[in-house]
């Protein structure tokens, strides 16, 4: 049973018009604890006419909530982030509870998610319009921006608290509403958001959260011609069904797909600091981010150097139960998760791959663990090359010219991130330049916050959440000509 201080925030009802409901056919499906198997909650699992009243709550709320002003749009996203950042403690145990990932790490998600809270809430009173020059005398041209509407956001499992913040806040500061269906595996971190939506005061039917028959539910909201706008975060290939899918009604969507990360480490590098960086960008939330390290590139000069600090690094990382003090990697969402990752290190190793950590206990087989691994001596035609890991698994590979790198690092479908240590000044922009991601890291494991801009060129999607930039993807532009000026 999970104790929390706040027992309101364990929710397992659907978010609808303000109020929890059972689902309309008042079946449910369970939620587990992937460290243990053990069930959490039942929730509620709905399905098309459910996904129908939340789209129709959402639109009636909208004409109240785009007629708010910005400042009290503003407010309320405040109070929102407030009461998040209060319960910090909570939420962190439950999204531990359903996730895996440990307690330090969850208390981490929560404060990355409400960050992104509280800079719309900021943004919301920054949403300016512009005068333009007109080509004649007796006209004048203005820009206005508007809210798109009713926005659906579809989340995953692997940041169940931030990811929802990151969309539902822009949403609703450029003032729009929302129908969020965030990942079975993970919906009460999600509802739990809901749950501190009604104490911030933030009206009925402007955030509706459901969860329950996937397909349904997601085909409900693309073929809505109410639902103004899509905001997916998840594969690259069920972000292409969605996409097609919207393309009937026309929507407006923002698509935060797959990744594949080089994380290049040249000859002049600082060694010690790449490889923090590399432990940041490969193990965090258990190698279970689109922004993670995907395949690591070591110039052959520091090559051996650069392998024993790292493996001295991974050495040190404690597997386990991430409610359990000094875990430092827990469980893979599912059993089918970690089967999918152990056949990919399987692969790799019946292919030549070296093996220098970790690799497959036979204690972790029909758990949801895999060991933090490390692999050299690996080429392009494994899996490691091509596939999105998702799991601990650091696939190290040796090069020998810049050229060479980045070639290889092009080498992919995906763009997302990037990462490169070195402290040549030249190579910093020559290699940024070069490298066809939308997010470039340099000298850093760590790129995401509320400031920059993230997402992703080729298939890694389109739009950017967080920064200035944010708020266009939640609002339209509308040109206002006034003629008659002369008269
Ligand atoms: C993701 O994995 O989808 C997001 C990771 C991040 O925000 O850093």
């Amino acid at each position: 049973m999970l104790e929390l201080n706040n027992p309101d925030l364990l929710r397992a009802e659907a978010f609808i018009n303000g109020l929890w409901k059972n689902s309309l056919s008042g079946e449910t499906f369970p939620v587990l604890n992937p460290a243990t198997a053990e069930e959490i909650a039942q929730v509620a699992k709905c399905g098309v006419q459910d996904t129908k009243t939340a789209i129709d709550a959402a639109q009636t709320a909208f004409e109240d909530w785009r007629g708010r002003s910005a400042k009290k749009r503003s407010a309320l996203l405040m109070a929102w982030h407030d009461e998040i950042v209060r319960h910090v403690d909570d939420l962190a145990r439950i999204l531990t509870a359903e996730m895996g990932k440990p307690l330090a790490e969850s208390r981490g998600e929560i404060l990355y998610g409400a960050s992104y809270v509280k800079w719309f809430a900021e943004e919301a009173k920054r949403i300016y319009g512009d005068t333009l020059p007109s080509p004649v005398t007796d006209k004048r041209v203005v820009v206005i921006k508007q809210p798109i509407g009713v926005v659906a956001c579809i989340t995953p499992w692997n940041f169940p608290n931030a990811m929802l913040a990151r969309k539902i806040a822009p949403a609703l500061a450029a003032g729009n509403t929302v129908v969020c269906k965030p990942a079975n595996e993970t919906p009460l971190s999600a509802l739990a958001l809901g749950q501190l939506a009604i104490e911030a005061g933030i009206p009925a039917g402007v955030i509706n959260i459901l969860c329950g028959f996937t397909v349904e539910i997601g085909e409900a909201l693309t073929s809505s011609s109410v639902v103004r706008k899509l905001s997916f975060t998840g594969s690259t290939d069920v972000g292409k069904k969605l996409m097609a899918d919207c393309s009937a009604t026309m929507k407006r969507t923002s698509m935060e797909l797959g990744g594949n990360a080089p994380f290049i480490i040249f000859d002049d590098a600082d060694i010690d600091a790449a490889v923090a960086g590399i432990m940041a960008a490969k193990f965090r939330n258990a190698g279970q981010t689109c922004v993670c390290a995907n395949r690591i590139f070591v110039q052959s000069g520091v090559f051996d150097k650069f392998m024993a600090v790292f493996e001295e690094k991974v050495s040190y990382l404690k597997m386990g139960n991430g409610q359990d003090d000094g875990v430092t990697i827990g469980p893979l969402i599912t059993l089918g998760a970690a089967k999918n990752v152990r056949s990919i290190i399987s692969d790799a190793l019946e292919t030549g791959a070296n093996l220098h950590v970790g690799g497959m206990d036979i204690s972790e087989q029909g758990t949801s663990f895999v060991a933090p691994t490390i692999l050299s001596n690996v080429n392009k035609d494994m899996r490691v090359f091509k596939e999105e890991i998702f799991g601990p698994v650091a696939p190290v590979f040796k090069f020998e010219t810049e050229d060479e790198v980045i070639a290889l690092a092009n080498d992919t479908e995906y763009g997302l991130a990037a990462y490169f240590y070195s402290r040549d000044i030249g190579r910093t922009w020559r290699v940024s330049e070069k490298l066809d991601y939308g997010m470039v890291a340099i000298n850093t494991g760590a790129i995401s916050n509320e400031m920059a801009p993230f997402g992703g060129v080729k298939e890694s999607g389109q739009g950017r959440e967080g920064s200035k930039y944010g708020l266009d993807d939640y609002l339209e532009i509308k040109s206002l000509t006034f003629g008659g000026i002369d008269k």
